[in-house]
């Protein structure tokens, strides 16, 4: 029950063996048989948000004993799946078998004494648990093994990177490093579903869901929660109203406007967490953006969030990236190298700028993907030719209708290794005409641009939008540049030499920022961009990532 692609999290060996493999020729029919399990996104969306309601966590002294805790914990029902992690301290997430487990618990849980605060009174899932005689319990402490929420810093996965076979296994295990893994995915679901508690005040029919990368199958450990607030249940009862000669309907209160409506909940629920959330921290609202958006820290899961209004559009480009990232293991992989090269070169940056974002990389991967001949994956309107009457979905008046069943999917020919894809991917970008053309998934076609972005990129279901509107001229010069030179790079590679060398190579060579290389060679054709490589130093404080900067400088 993991919303993944093939790769698993944890043990990296065996996942990284078997990945490759299914993209390799002499075994054509692998991909599909991992593949046939597959749920749909809504499956799996449901199935974690109902286990996120039989979840708590609690925050535990640094010496604990875990069976002792465990054995507590069962008195109030059986626990189904737990983990430690660190976060200011040490974290349990623990997993009930059923949801009434918790109010037997909270039942039983003290409240703090308000000596010298005032307590909120507001009861959430976030508890505290306290040894009452810490001297003689410590002794009783045994080991903890932690799960990690965040991916190892970029020099370490260079060092990981030079001792692979191929490019294409380089690449798996930077998937393996990177994407998000079960654990960290239970917390994202958490924190949505705590968040939902604070709604429930005001609207008890509503819930909260994560969507973009969280549940795309592209999130990266340490990326941002994106969640919104869904009032569906209110549109069902519209339907039901239908049958039959009477009528009746709530009275509501009747706003102007969609955008004021969103707003005004946002404003007051925004204000709930800052003022009763417990680790609710550094809440800012953001009502006038085109869309608008509560922005918080939630500090007990360490997760940034983003809070908005129900926004379908958004989740329907989720759930196709999900159904792309799930039909063939090479789409995941090609992304997470394509994305976190980016970062290195600063040609993605967490504050919104002029920068590419991670999504239009993303689409950008996959309309490469459609490109290819044959192709590796489908375009939406092949996808939309195999939807059936529940997929069936129009949304403003675009239609959104595509298949949800991932297993009516014909699986690709396509047996092209990553080795091929990443340095194609590159040479392809390189050479495009962004002056003249665009990129639109729904035909899987360059198509003339509609207007003068320098980047365009079709949003799949509002057809005139361009998703990549916030890119200018300069960045997207800068992203040409560092394809073309990534493309150069792996073409005139001698692996063997470099290994010999001790270099990094392949995929690992990507990831050094190109200014500072040793090659004389490579500086001289970089000549006109010098500047880049002040700017990647300063990109590489910004990027909080102190052996980064080190690399940069210290070569
Ligand atoms: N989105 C969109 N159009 C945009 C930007 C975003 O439809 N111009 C939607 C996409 O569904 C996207 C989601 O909003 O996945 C969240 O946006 P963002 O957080 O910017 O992207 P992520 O895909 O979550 O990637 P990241 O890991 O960088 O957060
Ligand atoms: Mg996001």
């Amino acid at each position: 029950g993991q919303p993944r692609g093939h790769v698993r999290p944890g043990s990296s060996g065996a996942a990284v063996q078997r990945a490759p493999q299914a993209a390799a020729p002499e075994e054509p029919g692998e991909d599909a048989e991992v593949n046939t399990g597959k749920k749909t996104f809504t499956e799996v969306q449901t199935e974690r948000l109902e286990q996120a309601e039989r979840t708590v966590l609690i925050k535990c002294p640094p010496k604990l004993n875990e069976n002792k805790l465990l054995q507590y914990l069962s008195s109030h029902g059986n626990i189904k799946s737990h983990f430690f992690f660190e976060n200011r301290g040490i974290h349990a997430l623990i997993e009930f078998s059923e949801k009434n487990s918790i109010a037997s618990l909270q039942d039983a849980i003290g409240v703090p004494s308000a000596a010298e605060y005032h307590v909120v009174p507001f009861k959430s899932r976030l508890f505290t648990f306290m040894l009452k005689n810490p001297v003689s319990q410590a002794a009783e402490e045994t080991p903890l093994h932690l799960s990690p929420q965040f991916h190892i810093p970029v020099k370490d996965l260079i060092q990981k990177l030079c001792h692979a076979d191929s490019i294409s296994s380089q690449m798996y295990i930077l998937l393996n490093e990177y994407q998000l893994t079960d654990e960290n995915i239970k917390l994202r679901y958490l924190v949505c579903s705590l968040v939902r508690d604070f709604a429930h005040a005001y609207f008890p029919d509503s819930t909260v869901k994560p969507f973009g990368s969280s549940v795309n199958t592209f999130g990266k450990l340490g990326c941002d929660v994106d969640m919104f607030l869904d009032f569906r249940d209110t549109q069902k009862h519209a339907a039901k109203m239908k049958k039959g000669p009477f009528e009746m309907e709530y009275q509501m209160k009747r706003l102007p406007s969609e955008r004021l409506a969103t707003q005004k909940i946002l404003s007051v629920i925004g204000d709930c967490l800052d003022n009763f959330g417990p680790g609710c921290v550094s809440v800012q609202k953001i009502l006038n953006a085109r869309c608008p958006l509560v922005k918080f820290s939630h500090q007990p899961t360490g997760f940034q969030c983003d809070l908005s209004v129900s926004n379908s559009i958004a989740i329907k480009s989720s759930e196709l990236l999900y159904i792309y990232g799930c039909l063939d293991s090479r789409v995941r992989a090609l992304v997470f190298s394509v994305r976190c090269w980016a970062r290195v070169h600063g040609l993605t940056n967490s504050i919104p700028g002029t920068w590419i974002t991670n999504f239009s990389l993303t689409m950008m991967v996959m309309f490469f993907l459609q490109r290819r001949s044959p192709p590796i994956i489908p375009t939406l309107d092949q996808l939309k030719e195999l939807a059936d009457q529940k997929d069936k979905l129009v949304i403003g008046g675009y239609d959104c209708s595509f298949v949800s069943d991932l297993s009516k999917i014909k699986r690709t020919n396509n047996t092209e290794t990553l080795d091929v894809l990443l340095g194609d991917f590159f040479e392809y970008y390189g050479n495009f005409d962004f002056r003249r053309n665009s990129i639109n998934l729904r035909k899987g076609k360059e198509v003339n641009k509609p207007e003068s972005s320098p980047l365009y990129i079709w949003n799949p279901f509002e057809q005139d939008l361009n998703i990549s509107k916030n890119v200018n001229q300069p960045q997207l010069e800068k992203f040409v540049a560092m394809a073309r030179e990534s493309a150069w790079i792996l073409r005139k590679e001698e692996k063997a030499q470099q290994m010999i060398n001790k270099e990094p190579w392949g995929l690992a060579a990507l990831l050094i920022p190109f200014g500072k290389s040793n090659s004389n060679k490579m500086k001289n054709r970089m000549k006109g961009i010098g500047s880049e490589t002040i700017r990647n130093l300063l990109d590489s404080l910004k990027l909080n990532n102190p052996n980064s900067l080190q690399k940069a400088v210290g070569k």
